[in-house]
């Protein structure tokens, strides 16, 4: 299994993290408002097919305790919610949070991903979708998830890929002409788009994802690309004791 230096991955040389949670944090607030309608206006609406195949694969049972984590304004924890289970939305930013409220009644948990405030042990699934890319330490934001799922829980990450190489010039372009656009007229913050952008194509790729995941601890390690891998599932199972 091919290995990645997350250091160099993330660049932990070119921005400081502190100064990049900042910004990250900065980047969600701004947005906020209008994250649901860009995220409609860039990926024309297909967004919401990969979340759906994302809560699908989650499988949601009853009695079960299941976080979104970086769930954002809530659409994979509403996809998921319903009679009889706990789903809790766990995001740091208060204002991604109230921009949601406004379609679902679910419990909101202010938290990061590097430093969760849930029990160990203590939740059958954690999703994340467009989360982890965000995360200044995603190995311990990893680990932190690994604590906090029982034993035979499972880790469903739904997060930008590297696409088949056919369609890269249809990608280059829409990322470097097209989503700094939107970004400036739809969203207004045309430097938070820019972050987006830099920050998917830093991102490990199908495989190093995977090697990540295991390195992490969890088994039966598997991944599903979406619209040709420019997005992907990766699952991931904390073993049973
Ligand atoms: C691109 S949004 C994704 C929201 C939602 N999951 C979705 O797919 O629509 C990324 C989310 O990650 C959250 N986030 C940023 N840094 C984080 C961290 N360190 N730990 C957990 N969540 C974080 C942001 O506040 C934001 O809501």
């Amino acid at each position: 299994m091919k290995k990645v230096d997350l250091d160099q991955t993330f660049g932990k040389q070119e921005v400081d993290p502190s100064e990049r949670k900042k910004l990250i944090r900065r980047v969600f607030s701004k947005v906020a408002p209008r994250y649901d309608l860009m995220n409609d206006a860039m990926s024309f609406g297909i967004h919401r097919l990969w979340k759906s195949k994302l809560a699908k694969l989650a499988n949601p049972q009853a009695k079960q305790v299941i976080i979104d984590l970086a769930g954002g304004t809530g659409d994979i924890a509403i996809k998921m919610s319903g009679e009889n289970r706990s789903v809790f939305i766990a995001d740091p930013s208060i204002e991604m949070m109230q921009a949601g409220q406004q379609r679902h009644a679910l419990p909101c948990i202010a938290t990061t991903g590097e430093q969760l405030s849930f029990a160990d042990n203590s939740a059958d699934t954690i999703t994340i979708a467009f989360g982890v890319r965000n995360m200044t330490q995603m190995t311990q934001a990893l680990a932190e998830m690994y604590r906090v799922l029982k034993p035979g829980g499972r880790i469903l990450c739904l997060e930008f890929s590297k696409p088949q190489k056919w369609l890269k010039p249809f990608y280059d372009w829409h990322s470097y002409h097209i989503i700094p656009r939107l970004g400036a007229w739809v969203a207004r913050q045309p430097e938070a788009y820019t972050y987006l952008i830099e920050s998917i194509r830093r991102f490990p790729d199908q495989k190093e994802m995977q090697g990540i995941m295991q390195d992490t601890g969890f088994v039966d390690v598997t991944y599903q690309n979406v619209s040709f891998g420019i997005a992907c599932i990766h699952i991931g199972t904390k073993p049973a004791e």
